[in-house]
């Protein structure tokens, strides 16, 4: 069992950490808003540390999972960051969803600390973080990756080396290429339907067993279909993520009109008043 910390328990960060805790290795959690980390305490056991430094402090592996690049840095290599603390030997893994640049930057400075870096961002949703079986796409040295990978499987039900630091980040930018197309071909597949006057609950059910067939379909078509996005993946985190996949897509020439378009989309949504709705709402602009 490890001595781990954990930084950032939000609606994934705080399951990841529980389905450690459960596995019996020795937590410390930090969140940025204290009163969740005590409350995650009083839950799950553990010890809760008032700064990323003092949660790192005596770590074998220290995780992160919050919002973006500048918050990543914030934890790490800011004011009372974890990077101050991480001992010779140890390894940082970032879940954070963030551009492969800062996961390049971050795995320089650990090198120079004499620690490790992985970058591992995640993928199944809030669903996927709560049963413990995430996807982790992991970038770094395959040494080190191995140290992790035992403890990662807490929650994750694959995990792989995917290429050197970096590696993982832009491998959930094709996963969020794919859920940017594919939710816009769903949603005006949705609103054709309804415009045609079928029965989508009995269209999607035999359709989501042939070639169409997705995880979308499956988990969102019925919601898509009431108008329901009160929950799932934010549209805001959508499109942080859509800008690190449009800015990483401008240096290396990839062509990208489909996911371009749809981050416009996705900002009608925001207009709308969707900022927090789930990533489905898209079809909430077809039928406005
Ligand atoms: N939700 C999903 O379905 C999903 C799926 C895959 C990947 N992701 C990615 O996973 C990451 C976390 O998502 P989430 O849904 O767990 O978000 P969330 O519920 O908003 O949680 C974000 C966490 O990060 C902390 N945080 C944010 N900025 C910080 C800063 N500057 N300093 C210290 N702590 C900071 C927050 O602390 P406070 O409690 O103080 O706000 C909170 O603990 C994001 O990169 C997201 O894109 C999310």
């Amino acid at each position: 069992m490890a001595k781990v910390a954990f930084l950032g328990l939000g609606v994934m960060g705080g399951p990841m950490a529980r389905h450690l805790a459960a596995k019996g290795h020795d937590v410390t959690v930090y969140n940025r808003t204290k009163a969740k980390a005590d409350a995650w305490v009083s839950a799950h056991g553990g010890k809760a540390a008032a700064t990323p430094r003092e949660a790192a402090e005596g770590q074998e592996i220290v995780f992160a999972c919050v919002g973006n690049d500048d918050d990543l840095r914030q934890v790490t290599i800011g004011p009372d960051g974890a990077f101050s603390a991480m001992g010779r030997g140890t390894v940082f893994v970032d879940h954070t969803t963030a551009s492969a640049e800062v996961a390049r930057e971050l795995a320089a400075a650990a090198e120079t600390g004499g620690f490790g870096f992985v970058d591992a961002p995640v993928s199944g949703g809030q669903a996927g973080a709560e049963n413990g079986v995430l996807t982790v796409m992991c970038g770094g040295d395959p040494e080190i990756f191995a140290r992790v990978e035992p403890v990662i499987a807490a929650y994750a039900r694959a995990c792989r080396l995917l290429g050197p630091v970096g590696a993982g980040q832009l491998a959930k930018m094709m996963n969020q290429i794919c859920i940017a197309g594919l939710v816009q071909g769903l949603s005006e597949a949705v609103h054709f339907g309804k415009q045609a006057g079928l029965d989508i609950e009995a269209v999607l059910d035999v359709i989501s067993k042939g070639a169409a067939g997705s995880w979308q379909m499956e988990n969102r078509g019925k919601t898509m279909n009431e108008g329901k996005f009160d929950f799932g993946f934010a549209v805001d985190w959508m499109r942080k993520d859509l800008s690190i996949v449009l800015a990483e897509a401008r240096r290396n020439k990839a062509k990208l009109p489909v996911t371009a378009l749809v981050d416009q989309f996705y900002a009608e949504v925001q207009s709308l008043g969707g900022g927090r709705w789930d990533t489905s709402s898209l079809i909430a602009r077809l039928e406005k």
